[in-house]
Order: structure tokens, then sequence, then C-alpha cells
């Protein structure tokens, strides 16, 4: 797997991410959080796979991103990590891992990159969260910032709202994206904002912007592989676009394999293993005996 190889011709890089911003070529993103979706992902061509904290919600059941853990974190990214051979692999710092102080901010950093083999690590924040983004830098890690409805301030924010909608807000999250842009970010996820808005970040700044929920002008998009191949419980918000119905499919495949059992029509012959004839009239015969 790409963990091991230092043949990074073939593979999507920090300024593999910056080209395709200067070519105006998009940006593809997609969230991953296991090995077979990620390999899915990976040859189907995105460019970048994020093993988001949706993790939390999406896989694990929790009902916010807050309680994912650091372990919880590093396992699904090992296991991203061994289905992708081109994609950038970058991997979310959870709530709690780089809030307490910089030094836990570095371990953990370090960690992701040595541990599971992430390429980048993932912060929410902006203006505030600036000087330690550019300390993980410093040690040889690149960060992709993340900017707008960030949901591990869900508290803070009073839910999930659409965030930059008045003058002052817009303000602030200009002044959070020229922090990220100039502590040296490789990309911004822009989340959850005005359309005009994240276009005119977009204009400003010189990294790539990756959006969700945040208009087309955006140097990439990204969305939750749940939400994308339909494998959710709740409705989706408004800018998710389905592209396939993966809860429909697997809930009808589950019920035609019970209907199967219970009318025994599954297995069929064709689906067992046997044993040479004698060997099976012998057993045919001490099954007879018992009766
Ligand atoms: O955790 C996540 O999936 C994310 C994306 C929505 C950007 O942060």
């Amino acid at each position: 797997m790409s963990i091991t190889t230092g043949d990074f011709r073939q593979r999507v890089t920090v300024q593999t991410l910056a080209e395709k911003k200067h070519n105006h070529d998009p940006i593809v993103c997609l969230t991953a959080y296991d090995y077979s979706a990620a390999r899915l992902a990976d040859e189907a061509g995105v460019d970048l796979v994020l093993v988001g904290d949706s993790l939390a919600q999406v896989v694990l059941g929790y009902d916010s991103t807050l309680p994912v853990t650091m372990e919880e974190m590093l396992h699904h990214t090992r296991a991203t990590r061994r289905g992708i051979n081109r994609a950038f692999l970058v991997a979310d710092m959870p709530f709690g891992s780089y809030h307490t102080g910089e030094r836990q901010a570095l371990e953990n950093a370090v960690r992701f990159v040595k541990e599971a083999g992430a390429e980048a690590v993932k912060i929410e924040g902006g203006v505030t969260r600036a000087a330690l983004v550019r300390r993980i830098i410093e040690a040889e890690i690149p960060v992709v910032g993340h900017i707008g409805l960030t949901p591990q301030s869900v508290n803070k924010m009073g839910g999930y709202k659409v965030q930059g909608k008045t003058t002052a807000a817009m303000d602030q999250l200009l002044r959070d994206a020229a922090a990220m842009d100039e502590a040296g970010v490789s990309a911004l996820v822009l989340e959850g904002i005005p359309r005009e808005l994240a276009a005119r970040i977009t204009a400003e700044v010189s990294t790539p912007t990756i959006g969700i929920g945040a208009g087309p002008e955006c140097d990439g998009q990204i969305l939750v592989f749940h939400d994308l191949v339909g494998l959710t419980f709740n409705a989706p918000p408004k800018f998710v676009r389905r592209y396939a119905a993966a809860g429909e499919a697997i809930t009808a495949a589950i019920h035609a394999y019970g209907e199967d059992v219970r009318e025994r029509s599954f297995p069929s012959d064709a689906e067992s293993y046997h044993v040479p004839r004698e060997t099976a009239a012998k057993a045919v015969a001490a099954v007879a005996g018992k009766k």
C-alpha cells in the first residue's frame, strides 16, 4: 500500500492541490472511514479522501462529532489508508485532540502521520487556530483548515446553522480565511456559508477552497460518503446530492436473504460443499440410523 512506497509520481500531493487551483481544475474530495469505501473512492479518481470526524455520526452512531476519540479516528484512518493508492489522505483531528495545548496537538498530529499514514490533518477554526496551524506545519505536517459551520463548535453556535449571514459574521469569516491562508494550510474547507461569501474567499486566498454547502465557486467539493450514496437515516441537508440509494438497496437485499433462509432456498445445493459419493452415503446412513 502507498503508506510504504516512496513513489509519489502517481499520487495526489499538496503540490497537486495547489496546481489544480492554479489551473481551475476542480478538486474532487470525499470522506471515507474504512478500506472498502476508500478503495472505491480512490479507484473512482477522488483526489482527496478525508477521514472526517463525521465518523462519529455516520459510522459509530453518536449524535454529534464531539465524542469520537483519537483511538477511534486512528483505527479508521489506518483502515482507510490501506484502501488508497493515489488520493491525498487527510485525517480529521477530533474534538479535544488539539484544544488543550500546542504540545498535545502536535503529538496527536504526529500520531496520525506516523501510526495511521495520513498525509495531512484537518483542524476546525480560523484566527484563533492560526498559531497552532503554523506549529503543526513547522513539524512537517500539512494542515487542512476548516471554517464556517464547524461541527465541533455546535454548542457555541447553538446548533448546526449556516454561518456568515450578517456583515459582521462575513467579515469575521474573511479574517478567518486570511489567517488560515497566511498560516500556510494546504486547503481550506468552507462549510455551510453563503455562496457569495465562499466565492469571495476562493478568489482572495491562495490555498484551494473545498466547499460543502458553500456553492459551486469553490476550488473543490467534498461530501460525506454516506450522504452521497444514500446510506443515512434522516433527510439530508439541502446541499447534499444523493447519487445512489444504497440504504434502500441494502435493505431490499437483507429482506430477500431473510426470506430465502426462512423458506430454505438458501443455500442451494450449488452453494454447498460436498464430500465424495461414498463418504456422503456413510453420512446419510449415519443420520438415518439416528432417526
Ligand atoms: O467530518 C467531516 O466529514 C468533515 C467534512 C464534512 C468536511 O469535516
